[in-house]
């Protein structure tokens, strides 16, 4: 575990905060793997759903668990999602996703089962691993933390941009609305609950551009 702590560089925060860009061009300038997380509990909640698994019961979850095929593959600085050997890249990145994803992710058997998977991503180290809980559970060994975070209207307004941009249009009440629950549910959930590590660089982007955000934790690397 220790032989790993200076090439593991964890970025967590709320959704919206730039985390995804930031944590690619970090990945990028080192050459480092970029571990999207968020991507994994997205297609557990894709599998989930398509499964019609209740949520409720443990049983099910553990059968989905059990029979989980899910690998991450690199592309172009981005992640491919398999989920059963098929690309979901593309289906998990839905707003509705994201609140899935964000229920599936507060039951502990999953937590357990996808830290397990995120850990053997990262043991060798030389990774940008992106999420909620990666300086806290997953890398608490990391040497290099940050903790990004914007207020919600910003978060909102560029979550609203992303989604146009991926051709789905979305209100921003609607969107900000979903921003302040999701932080709420990821903040206040008992297993391994959204908070910066005690160690972790607070970054405000509410004023700052992912370029700028790259250049400050590269800057802090040193
Ligand atoms: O970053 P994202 O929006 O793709 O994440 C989707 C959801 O997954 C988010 O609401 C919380 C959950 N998540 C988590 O609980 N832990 C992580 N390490 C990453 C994501």
């Amino acid at each position: 575990m220790a032989a790993n702590r200076e090439t593991i560089i964890t970025i967590d925060g709320p959704s919206g905060g730039g985390k995804s860009t930031v944590s690619r061009m970090v990945a990028a300038e080192l050459g480092y793997a970029y571990l999207d997380t968020g991507a994994m509990y997205r297609a557990v909640g894709l599998q989930a759903q398509r499964l019609g698994v209740d949520l409720a019961d443990e049983k099910q979850v553990k059968a989905m668990l059990a029979e989980l095929d899910l690998r991450l593959e690199p592309a172009n600085g981005d992640t491919r999602v398999l989920l059963g050997g098929e690309d979901v890249s593309a289906t998990i990145r839905s707003a509705e996703m994201g609140m899935v994803a964000s229920a599936i992710s507060a039951l502990p058997l999953v937590r357990q089962k996808l830290t397990q998977l995120q850990q053997q991503i990262g043991a060798r180290g030389r990774v940008v691993a992106e999420g909620r809980d990666m300086g806290t559970v997953v890398f608490p060994q990391a040497r290099h933390k940050f903790f990004l975070d914007a207020s919600p209207e910003e978060r909102a307004l560029r979550r609203v941009a992303q989604l146009r941009e991926q051709g789905e249009e979305a209100a921003y009440e609607v969107i900000l609305a979903q921003i302040i629950k999701r932080d709420h549910d990821d903040s206040t959930r008992a297993a391994a609950p959204l908070r910066p590590a005690d160690d972790a660089v607070l970054v405000d982007s509410s004023r700052l551009n992912a370029r700028e955000v790259t250049r400050f934790i590269m800057g802090s690397l040193q």
